[in-house]
């Protein structure tokens, strides 16, 4: 076996074969590490090794037992429950509210008769103290440590064997064994594989802490994704304060599911109804808004997306895009250009999703168009009208799933009529006008009289 050096992306994990100045994966710049090897095994693997057990498939497991924190928002995401033994990333910008939330949740969990216990190798313990007086939680009984040293806190949760440990964060963790600077990619992937190993072996929850990194010096949570059984994210804009926990990865449990929480004085507190909340600064009909009624994991939520077009002094206009694909934009002004003939050339476009929310899903495609022909046109969509519905690359417009449930939270929110592909599956249980399209070329003829 040959020892080429390895080297690593610390943004996305992907192994290079050399140095380079830019990983080609993800396009971080600087962000491409030399790793130590892992230690060499024997030689050759042609010694006897045991027979492992085989089973079969169709033996029946019970469901695994889980706990709930008395946060909905969290439980939600975590597929209903802390499932017990299970290892749990959740990743986010430096100051997005992690300790925060997991600090919460910690005393939530312990309130329940849980032993928990929240290890911080970031703070000392007058300061978690501090924040936990703030935040109300003195009298919960959770058990807190500050350390970093990796095997000692092994040794104690092995003494202690609580129900869950929360360690924040991954990246000051540190094992001796590992000739590396604390937050390298070796010693957070070996800190990080220690835990998960540890919680299966000794039936203790783990949930690690991980800041996303923007720069190379520190391993990023990506490296340690596919580790665990569960990737949550907590996202949010600096200035808004609501903040999104987002299960990207989930062996328990649907991935997708969002919880909503926003950032008070007193710590986070659970958005219960998401879509009052994104579509409260909404006042009078505004050219450039459209309502689009998505679907966030289980989850009908109703979001306001807003364009503003305008004449660009730029050779090359601008495309401004906030909370949603920058490729999905362009893709949508090329249909409407080369479909119904309405071209965007000479004009910038700016595009965002109000409330600091990211929209993934396609079928937020019409709502997009509609903003933006409603921006272009400066004709307000009717301020009681959602929009759905993928567009496809000859104009067609495509029946998404879930109808039944986008028109149901629209109707619960007092808007009276949709906008939707022809053929989408409806009940007709919600009482909303529909108003249903082959192509955009037809939407754009019946709500804006052109195309
Ligand atoms: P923190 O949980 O320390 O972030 P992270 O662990 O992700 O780095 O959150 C820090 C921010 O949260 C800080 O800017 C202050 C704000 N905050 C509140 O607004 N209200 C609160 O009750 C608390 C505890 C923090
Ligand atoms: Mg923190």
């Amino acid at each position: 076996m040959s020892k080429a050096p390895a080297f690593t992306c610390t943004a996305c994990g992907v192994a290079h074969k050399k140095w380079q100045g830019r990983c080609d994966a993800c396009g971080a710049w600087n962000s491409v590490v030399e790793e130590a090897p892992l230690s060499a095994g024997p030689k050759s693997l042609g010694g006897r090794g045991r027979s492992i057990v085989l089973t079969d498939l169709a033996t029946e497991e019970a469901p695994p037992p889980r706990a709930s924190s008395g946060i909905d928002e969290l439980d939600r995401v975590l597929g209903g429950g802390l499932v017990a033994a299970s290892a749990i990333l959740v990743g986010g910008d430096p100051g997005i509210g992690k300790s925060t939330l997991l600090l919460q949740a910690a005393a939530s969990f312990a309130r329940t008769g849980l032993k928990v216990m929240y290890i911080s190798g970031e703070e000392a313990p007058a300061q978690v103290r501090m924040r936990a007086q703030r935040l109300d939680l003195q009298d919960a009984p959770v058990a807190l440590g500050a350390e970093t040293n990796l095997r000692d806190i092994l040794t104690t949760l092995d003494a202690e064997r609580p129900a869950l440990a929360i360690i924040d964060s991954i990246q000051t963790m540190w094992l001796d064994t590992v000739e590396a600077a604390p937050g390298s990619v070796s010693q957070v992937r070996a800190a990080a594989h220690e835990l998960v190993t540890f919680a299966k072996k000794r039936g203790v929850a783990v949930i690690l802490v991980g800041h996303v990194t923007k720069d190379g010096q520190i391993a990023g949570p990506r490296v340690v994704e596919h580790m665990v059984d569960t990737v949550l994210y907590f996202e949010g804009e600096r200035g808004h304060q609501f903040r999104i926990l987002r299960a990207v990865k989930n062996r328990f449990g649907p991935a997708d599911e969002i919880g909503v929480f926003e950032m008070t004085g007193g710590g986070l507190a659970q958005v219960t109804n998401p879509s009052a909340l994104f579509l409260s600064d909404r006042d009078r009909p505004a050219p450039g808004s459209a309502v689009f009624a998505g679907i966030e994991g289980t989850r009908p939520v109703l979001t306001e997306i807003q364009a503003l077009v305008a004449p660009s002094p730029l050779g090359t206009p601008r495309r401004t895009v906030v909370g949603l694909d920058s490729g999905r934009l362009s893709t949508i002004l090329a249909v409407l250009e080369a479909r119904c003939g309405i071209p965007f050339t000479g004009m910038d476009v700016f595009l965002n999703v109000a409330g600091g929310l990211r929209v993934n899903e396609p079928a937020a495609d019409l709502a997009v168009a509609g903003a933006l022909l409603s921006a272009r046109e400066d004709v307000a969509i009717p301020p009681d009208m959602v929009l759905f519905g993928e567009i496809s690359l000859s104009g067609a417009l495509r029946p998404v799933g879930q109808t039944e449930n986008r028109l149901k939270e629209a109707s619960k929110l007092g808007f009276q009529q949709a906008t939707l592909p022809t053929r989408s599956k409806t009940a007709g249980g919600s009482g909303m006008k529909l108003r249903e399209m082959a192509d955009l070329a037809a939407f754009v003829g019946e709500m804006f009289g052109a195309g």
